[in-house]
Parts: structure tokens; C-alpha cells; sequence
């Protein structure tokens, strides 16, 4: 869908990072990259795979989601991007830079300043304040007073907590004491925001809120999010890409979508398998090539022959490609009557719906009651790209191909 987008230094690049736990992880290094699987290598070694051979570029100003179930290496894997762990092999790059190569001080900087982390217990200190908690960082970082109490309180409105600045964790259900950590992370002025399980422990109602909030702040932020889930529904919603892994293996990345409809192995196709498609799937990848005739060209008898080769209608485009018109079947035949001057005209014909080619395929489907003629798909300038009739977003959602 990106292909024609400029290339950008990515803001993190994970280089062929492999991390085991144990006594001498270097001793069992060769092994693992010869390919040793996890049981053996603990068997033999007692060594722990955490991650391996794991290789990804996360854009500036994108929400990257890790997902995979319990043990595949997320935590491990989020972790290496400020250092809390140190790789057994590869490299990871910031803005270009090895974080390696930081001495203590800057990697002092990095976390200060560069990227902040929320995590799934909300870490929140017990008897100070919501303002006292979200401030804390900043005071660390050697932010004044007055300037770390204004950034604090622009958070924690921005989180929907002003007025609350004054109590403590305690008094906060466990939705809101996220929602501290989240402005607390929010309130330094780090780009890159790392996400371990962070909405993992919320209630269902109170995490589809914290996803809803996360979401219009990133539209506004833009900042470089990297979230770890092992939820797929939350990834499909979250993620501008995802990351599959399994066993410390990276089994696929790429959009919700590359995913759904593409998944690159069996692992992965059986993950995706009961997802509601509809949700997620858009017009730009499912419509269909549509049979079109130029307003220019319009006529009776062009259109009685196009109607020939396709069952439900010829979309009429203007000049500039636009959709104006669509024409079925049963138009043709209940206006046969009509003066070869009357067809020449687009006003005279039935005005197609259209849709960006950006919908998902569940919010077209109401478009179809009640409606025999296909949707005109477009793209952001108006211009006919595709059709899609129902009997097509029906096979599109369906499972089975
Ligand atoms: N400090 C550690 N020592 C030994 N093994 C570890 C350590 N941290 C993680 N692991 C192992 O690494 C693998 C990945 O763990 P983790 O990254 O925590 O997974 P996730 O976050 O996906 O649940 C697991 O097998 C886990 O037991
Ligand atoms: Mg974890």
C-alpha cells in the first residue's frame, strides 16, 4: 500500500538480535544459529532461548505492535530497546545510533528523554499523588518544579484525570491508575513510547476505553509506539504493523491486513483464523476491477453493450475518472423509451454510492440493503478505483480462500 512512500531512517532498528539466559550464553550462541531449537538447547545446555535471529524497523510516528502468546519473547524483546537487557547477539539502533555504544550517562539521557515505558503492573509509587507520580520522572530528569507540575497537569487532563491530581493510587481504580502511568510516560517529552501488556490487566470495558484514548492521542501525538499484546483483537486495532512471534521467532510482520489475508505460515494462518475480518480487511485490497464507460462516451447503446458482459452495472465515469453514474440492467429496460439524447446525459442516471477505499468491509455492508448496484470504490481525489458488489464483500470476508 506504501510502496511509493518516501524511505525514512526508521526510528528503532532491531538488527539480528538473539538473547539467551543462562551461565554462558556465548558458549551456546553457534548452536542456537545453527539452528538448535529451544528444547534441545535447554536440554543439553540449560540455557533459555528468549529471542532469535530477530530483525525489524519501526517508522517514526508509527504504532508497532509485538504480538504472540505467553513466553514468546515480547517482554525480552521490548526490553532491548533501552537496554534494560543487553543482547547475546545484534544490534539496536535509535534514530541510527547503537544503543551499545551509549556510556552511562547518555543511556541516562535516552531514558529520560528519548523513550518512555508503561508497563502492565501500572509501577506507580504508593503514597505520593496522581501529580506527585506523574511528575516524579521529570523531577529525576532535573526538570524544575514548575515546569514538571505544568507538563504533569497537561497529561493528566489529556488522560481525563484532571481533578483527581491530588489522590493516590489507592483511591484509583485500575483503569485510572493506568491512565497515570500512561501521562506519566506521556509527560516527558520522549518520542518513543514502549508498551509491555500495558492495557493486559484491565477489565474488558475499561481496556477497550484505555485502546479508544490511546488511539486519538496517537492522532495527535505521533509518537513512536511500541506495544507488546497478546491479544490480536488489540493488535489489529492498535497496530499500524504487527509482529508475530512464537518461541522467540519472528513468524511474520506487516499490516493487520498483509496478515489476515496473507499469513506466512501455519502458525500464523491458525492465529488469525477466527478474527471478524470485516473489521479489519478494507475495500483497497478486496474490491474489484469495475466495467466502466466515460461520460463523454455515453450513450444507449454503449451501455446495452457493456450490460452484456457484466450482472450488475456499468459505473459512468467524468473527465478526471470520477464516478457519476451507474447503470444497471433493470435502468436500461424501464427507461427504453427514453430519446438517444436523455442516455447522453449522466444527470438522468442513477447516482452510484461510493465508498474511500480505505472503509472497512464492515461498514459497507449496510450500504447494500435495499440496493442492486455495486458501490463505486475511491480513492482520496475522488477517483474511481474499483467496485464492490455484495456477493463480492461477502466472499471477501469469508474465511475460506
Ligand atoms: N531472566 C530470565 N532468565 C531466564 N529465562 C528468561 C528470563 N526472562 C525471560 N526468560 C525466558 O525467555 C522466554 C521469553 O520470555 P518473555 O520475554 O518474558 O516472554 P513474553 O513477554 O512473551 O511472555 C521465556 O521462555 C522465559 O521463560
Ligand atoms: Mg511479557
Amino acid at each position: 500500500m506504501s510502496n511509493d512512500a518516501p524511505a525514512q531512517e526508521p526510528k528503532i532498528s532491531i538488527e539480528h538480535v538473539y538473547k539467551i539466559f543462562g551461565e554462558d550464553p556465548q558458549s551456546v550462541l553457534p548452536q542456537v544459529e545453527a539452528g538448535a531449537d529451544k528444547r534441545e538447547i535447554l536440554e543439553q545446555t540449560g540455557h533459555v532461548i528468549g529471542i532469535r535471529d530477530i530483525s525489524l524497523q519501526i517508522q517514526p510516528g508509527e504504532t508497532f505492535v509485538v504480538m504472540g502468546l505467553s513466553g514468546s519473547g515480547k517482554s525480552t524483546l521490548i526490553r532491548h530497546v533501552n537496554r534494560l537487557i543487553e543482547p547475546t547477539a545484534g544490534q539496536i539502533l535509535i534514530d541510527g545510533q547503537d544503543v551499545l555504544t551509549l556510556d552511562e550517562k547518555q543511556l541516562r539521557d535516552l531514558r529520560r528523554q528519548k523513550i518512555s515505558m508503561v508497563f502492565q503492573k501500572f509501577a506507580l509509587l504508593p503514597h505520593r499523588s496522581v501529580l506527585s507520580n506523574v511528575m516524579y520522572p521529570l523531577k529525576v530528569g532535573g526538570v524544575s518544579t514548575d515546569k514538571a507540575k505544568a507538563a504533569a497537569m497537561e497529561q493528566i487532563e489529556t488522560v481525563g484525570l484532571a481533578g483527581y491530581e491530588d489522590r493516590y493510587p489507592r483511591h484509583l481504580s485500575g483503569g485510572m491508575q493506568q491512565r497515570v502511568g500512561l501521562a506519566r510516560a506521556l509527560a516527558t517529552s520522549g518520542d518513543v513510547l514502549l508498551m509491555d501488556e500495558a492495557f493486559s490487566a484491565l477489565d474488558p470495558l475499561i481496556r477497550g476505553d484505555m485502546q479508544a484514548q490511546l488511539k486519538t492521542l496517537q492522532a495527535k501525538l505521533h509518537k513512536t509506539i511500541m506495544f507488546i499484546t497478546h491479544d490480536l483483537d488489540e493488535a489489529l486495532l492498535l497496530g499500524d504493523h504487527i509482529a508475530i512471534l512464537n518461541d522467540g521467532e519472528l513468524r511474520q510482520v506487516g499490516t493487520g491486513e498483509d496478515i489476515l489475508l496473507n499469513p506466512a505460515d501455519d502458525y500464523v494462518a491458525r492465529f488469525v483464523r477466527d478474527v471478524n475480518r470485516g473489521r479489519v480487511v478494507t475495500l483497497a485490497t478486496t474490491a474489484r476491477t469495475p466495467t466502466t464507460l466515460s461520460a463523454s462516451d455515453l450513450s444507449r447503446d454503449k451501455l446495452e453493450q457493456a450490460l452484456t458482459s457484466v450482472s450488475e452495472a456499468v459505473i459512468v465515469t467524468d473527465a478526471d475518472g470520477r464516478p457519476v453514474a451507474a447503470v444497471t440492467e433493470g435502468h436500461l429496460h424501464a427507461n427504453r423509451d427514453k430519446a438517444e439524447d436523455w442516455w447522453r446525459s449522466p444527470d438522468n442516471l442513477p447516482t452510484p454510492q461510493t465508498a474511500d477505499e480505505t472503509t472497512v468491509l464492515a461498514e459497507i455492508l449496510p450500504l447494500f440493503a435495499g440496493s442492486e448496484t455495486p458501490l463505486a470504490v475511491v480513492n482520496s481525489n475522488g477517483v474511481l478505483v474499483g467496485k464492490m458488489a455484495a456477493a463480492d464483500a461477502l466472499a471477501a470476508l469469508s474465511n475460506s480462500d
